[in-house]
């Protein structure tokens, strides 16, 4: 039996245990899906057992995306422009870092076109490179990111020089933006910006759940709103892929899963 496993901290409320699990069964797959938190002193050990094939794959999530890197011998083109890694396997005897949340961003925005658009991100946590650079694969024209603490940003900005810092809590016009800070993940959590002025923008939350106040908010301005859900789900059905050759289903099903 093929044995995955999803490393963060903390891990406790992640669904990809669940959403792997569902899919390994669908498939008839001899494998199994679990989740550990870890310390960052771990990442080598748990590297180490991709490498004596006692682990088939992992997933990486908060907060090691980045610090894992140093111990893998290979990273995809997305993973090194990035330089953040969530999905991790063995090819070739080297253990190799991919990123599928670029993936999974895109697929998330299938039905909206943003070429020479404008999106704002708020926020500048692990998840922002990725979501930077699924813009810019998208088309969009101008990224704006802002965050709380500044130098959060100009970390950004070294990998991506063309992204535009803007001030926290200041607005800029633009198409979507996307709230991409841990603010939400408890449900009475409140941003201390004002929205108001983004009266036709898309509201983008990368939380799944709860559905959060950001969300709430854009949706009794009356404008178009999107969950993490999507993102996350595809983003696992990347991983799926990588590792099984099989491109899972992602339907209302699936999707219920995550509720
Ligand atoms: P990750 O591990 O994904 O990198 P993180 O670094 O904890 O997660 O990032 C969380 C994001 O939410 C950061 O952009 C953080 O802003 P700071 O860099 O200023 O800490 C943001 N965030 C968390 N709490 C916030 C709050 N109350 N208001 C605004 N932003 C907040």
């Amino acid at each position: 039996m093929k044995n995955f496993l999803v490393i963060g901290n903390p891990i406790q409320h992640s669904l990809s245990p669940k959403l792997h699990n569902f899919w390994i069964n669908q498939n008839n797959i001899d494998a199994h899906y679990e989740k550990k938190q870890i310390e960052e002193n771990e990442i080598s050990k748990v590297i180490q057992e991709i490498k004596d094939d006692k682990l088939s794959g992992i997933n990486i999530t908060v907060p090691y995306k980045k610090s894992v890197i140093p111990f893998l011998e290979k990273l995809s083109e997305t993973a090194k422009i990035t330089q953040s890694v969530n999905t991790v396997y063995k090819k070739d005897n080297k253990i190799v870092g991919d990123n599928t949340d670029v993936a999974g961003f895109i697929k998330s925005l299938e039905d909206i076109n943003l070429k020479g658009k404008s999106v704002l991100v708020l926020g500048a946590g692990g998840v922002v490179s990725s979501i930077i650079h699924g813009c810019y694969l998208l088309g969009v024209k101008n990224v704006f990111v802002s965050n709380r603490t500044q130098s959060k940003v100009d970390e950004l900005i070294a990998l991506f020089p063309e992204v535009k810092k803007i001030n926290w809590g200041d607005n800029v016009l633009c198409d979507l933006i996307i709230n991409s800070t841990s603010v939400g993940l408890k449900k009475d959590d409140k941003l201390n910006i004002d929205l108001s002025s983004y009266k036709t923008t898309i509201f983008y939350d990368v939380i799944y759940s709860p559905r959060t106040n950001f969300l709430a908010q854009g949706e009794s301005m009356g404008n178009k709103t999107i969950d993490g859900k999507k993102m996350f789900v595809y983003q696992a059905q990347e991983a799926f892929k990588i590792w099984h050759n099989i491109s899972p289903t992602v339907n209302q099903e699936v999707m219920e899963l995550l509720i």
